[in-house]
């Protein structure tokens, strides 16, 4: 979910609602605003997108006011529809709240509540939330934030939270456990966001509340910042926020998704920049140099993830083994944490994670450190909460990612990653120094690749064209490009709702063939460099059973040519890059798929782009 606020002299109502547009990409089921004028609180919600929100707004004619709170919900407790939707009144209705995350304990807190009179009108565990408040607040006579302090001290769970009362018209009170939150400081005036992409226009400055934290935003006072556990005062750290407008707009794309794709080749200079310097031949990472026994002497890296950035681990087992020789486990951050996992005095967690919110992989990170293994980050937000619950990191910097479907995550995690790889080969002493040079100057040299494979793209779309009414894909790989016929997979359920497997290409004939038909359409990553030969023998199983095929190839290739239905050429790399090649058509394949198909290509029906719920 996503949440925003302000308080100031402006008018609430754009801001809120402009603010929820830009984090849609934290779930998109329901949205709502509440707003004060001076006299009324008046919340509006609906079931749908931020634009249907805008619409009943619009239609209500309900848009005045100095304060307002919003929310962009990714349904947990209830399904979506107006009533469940946030922001959530007390029952005095002197009270409103918006919260991203879960109580986990709500059904007894509501129990309780039921007992002493409260009545509830959703199924929402937030609902809970802001009538405990209310009940703490009358019982305890205390102001709003004590009585949020307290009321959060009996719960169990994970929240970002902004509560209003309408009988204290100057503040908001702000929490958060889990979820994100950041607040904007203006001159008289605050905002309050999941990110800071909301306020970016109107200021620069930033806190960013720790887990357990909570702070008081009164118009003319700066901001209070205390610990909910021990009620003591914390120093809130203003920070300058480096991101701008431009980096968060469309920039004349016809979708986000489609920009980030693009955007690829500079992310990913991005992302090497300042680290790999080809002439000199070395790698500068600051974490992994602070580091560095930590990962020679490491027995093992596991690493842990959740969707895309799971594939991106997968990718980086094949090369931690074959550059670095050192083993490499590969877990979901989901399964890890609950199955009590043997974790070794030696061994190195990297957890990796775009949004760097994911609660499964933060669950994952905290457990791993509990058992004392050293653990390494690999996020794209900056301050991120898994950026900081970690020991030391490394910053994929492929600026915003806003189009649900990763996309120029995955190929910058893929960078980082080999970056770390090399370093550690080199500092093991497993690669020869010519070996190193060559690496580098083949990563540099990606971006320019990056560049040739999107000029593909026409005949992407004419791919696409001919395969777009196909009910089910199937991606085959092998080697470094098994991960990478997984991702291509996702991709296309993610954002077509086709359905699609990934495999290796070997496996195969253990079970998939079995579907193989004329209206079997399989994708094939058969780069020179990997397999070909094996990869060309499964290609003649398909072709042999009537399968549609279209190869990812490296450029001239003429073998599977002649075998394809359709072909796409990437150019030429050492095997260890190719996924950062091979990936660039399949993210346009599903692209213009779900285009064709009329799908909401960057806001997919169910998904969230950040996942703050296990
Ligand atoms: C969600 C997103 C995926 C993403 C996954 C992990 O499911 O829709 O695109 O790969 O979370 O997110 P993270 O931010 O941890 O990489």
């Amino acid at each position: 979910c996503g949440i925003v606020g302000y308080i100031g002299k402006r008018d609430a109502y754009p801001i809120v609602l402009k603010g929820l547009q830009r984090l849609e990409y934290r779930g998109y089921d329901s949205a709502g605003i509440a707003l004060y004028d001076g006299v009324n609180l008046n919340v509006c919600k609906t079931k749908g997108k931020v634009l249907d929100l805008k619409n009943k707004m619009e239609a209500e004619g309900v848009s005045q006011g100095n304060i307002g709170i919003g929310h962009t919900r990714w349904a947990t407790h209830g399904v979506p529809n107006d009533v469940n939707s946030h922001p959530h009144y007390s029952n005095s209705e002197d009270l409103v709240i918006i919260h991203n995350g879960i109580i986990e304990n709500y059904d007894a807190l509501k129990k309780e509540l039921i007992k002493r009179g409260y009545t509830f009108k959703s199924d929402t565990d937030t609902e809970v939330l802001v009538n405990l408040i209310e009940d703490v607040k009358n019982k305890e006579n205390v102001k709003l934030g004590k009585a949020v302090q307290i009321a959060l001290n009996q719960t169990i769970g994970a929240y970002a939270i902004a509560v209003f009362d309408r009988n204290k018209p100057d503040e908001i009170v702000v929490a958060r456990l889990g979820s994100p939150l950041a607040i904007g400081v203006g001159e008289d005036e605050f905002f309050i966001a999941s990110d800071a992409s909301p306020f970016i226009e109107f200021t620069k400055n930033a806190i960013y509340l720790e887990d357990g934290e909570m702070a008081i935003v009164r118009l003319g006072r700066e901001v209070k910042v205390r610990e909910i556990k021990n009620d003591s005062s914390v120093d809130p750290y203003v920070q300058e926020l480096q991101m701008n407008l431009e980096q968060i707009e469309k920039g004349g794309y016809d979708h986000f998704m489609l920009k980030e794709i693009y955007e690829q080749p500079n992310a990913i200079v991005d992302t090497y920049r300042g680290r790999m310097l080809v002439d000199k031949g070395i790698i500068r990472m600051a974490g992994v140099d602070d580091n560095i026994e930590k990962f020679t002497n490491a027995k093992r890296i596991i690493i842990v993830a959740c969707g895309t950035s799971w594939h991106a681990g997968l990718v980086a087992e094949y090369i931690f083994e074959d550059i670095a020789r050192i083993p490499v486990e590969v877990e979901y951050a989901s399964e890890f944490r609950y199955r009590n996992p043997i974790i070794n005095k030696n061994d190195v967690v990297i957890a990796i994670s775009q949004s760097g919110e994911t609660a499964d992989t933060m669950a994952a990170i905290k457990l791993a450190k509990e058992k004392g293994a050293f653990v390494f980050g690999v996020c794209n937000v900056v301050g991120s909460s898994i950026s900081r619950e970690t020991h030391a990191g490394a910053y994929t910097h492929a600026g915003p990612e806003i189009g649900v479907a990763s996309t120029k995550a995955f190929t910058t995690q893929i960078t980082v990653l080999s970056l770390i790889a090399l370093k550690l080969a080199k500092a093991k002493g497993e690669i020869n120094n010519a070996d190193f040079h060559y690496h580098l100057q083949e990563l540099d040299l990606i971006p320019g690749k990056i560049k040739k494979a999107l000029e593909a793209n026409d005949h992407i779309k004419e791919v696409a064209k001919k395969y777009m009414n196909a009910a089910n894909f199937l991606y085959l790989g092998r080697g470094f490009n098994f991960p990478v016929a997984l991702e291509g997979a996702l991709k296309l359920k993610e954002i077509s709702y086709i359905h699609a497997e990934g495999y290796p290409a070997a496996e195969m004939k253990h079970g998939p063939i079995a579907l193989i038909d004329e209206k079997m359409p399989v994708v094939v990553i058969a780069t020179k460099k990997g397999h070909y030969e094996k990869v060309v023998s499964n290609i003649q199983e398909i072709k042999s059973r009537e399968g549609r095929i279209i190869g990812i190839v490296t450029e001239g290739d003429e073998d599977v040519r002649s075998m394809a239905n359709y072909v796409i050429e990437v150019p030429d790399t050492i095997e260890a890059f190719t996924p950062l090649l091979t990936t660039i058509p399949l993210q346009l394949l599903s692209y213009h798929i779900a285009v064709m198909l009329n799908k909401n290509v960057d806001q997919p029906r169910n998904l969230a782009k950040s996942v703050t719920v296990e």
